[in-house]
């Protein structure tokens, strides 16, 4: 199976993170891959509170500070590295890794 490219870094400059709907087997899969610091991550795009997609505006997933990430439904605020929600309705539920491979400047789903 090939790696589908998701993003490449430099999507990552304008709001620390980029949406991507795949297809998975013919079902939607909503992931986001974000940059903190020097890591990249990526998660699913679904809020355990709601299981609603955490954001409003394309491309936007931290809140003002940039510290967190931040779900727009009802406020959420996780931990981009751990992906655990520090504040708000779902506190001490996690958001969904979603595997990521990385060459030079290219981002890919793993495997
Ligand atoms: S759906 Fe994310 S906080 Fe409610």
């Amino acid at each position: 199976m090939t790696s589908q490219v998701l993003c490449r870094r430099e999507d990552l400059d304008a709001t620390g993170a980029k949406e991507i709907v795949l297809d998975r087997d013919g079902a939607r899969l909503p992931v986001f891959v974000l940059k903190f610091g020097e890591r990249i991550l990526g998660y699913v795009n679904s809020c355990p509170h709601a299981r609603l997609p955490l954001n409003f505006k394309e491309d936007s997933f931290f809140d003002v500070s940039g510290t967190y990430l931040f779900c727009a439904n009802h406020g959420a605020h996780f931990d981009a590295v751990s992906g655990r929600c520090m504040r708000g309705p779902c506190k001490g539920q996690s958001l969904t890794p979603f595997p990521i491979r990385i060459e030079g400047d290219v981002i890919f789903a793993a495997p």
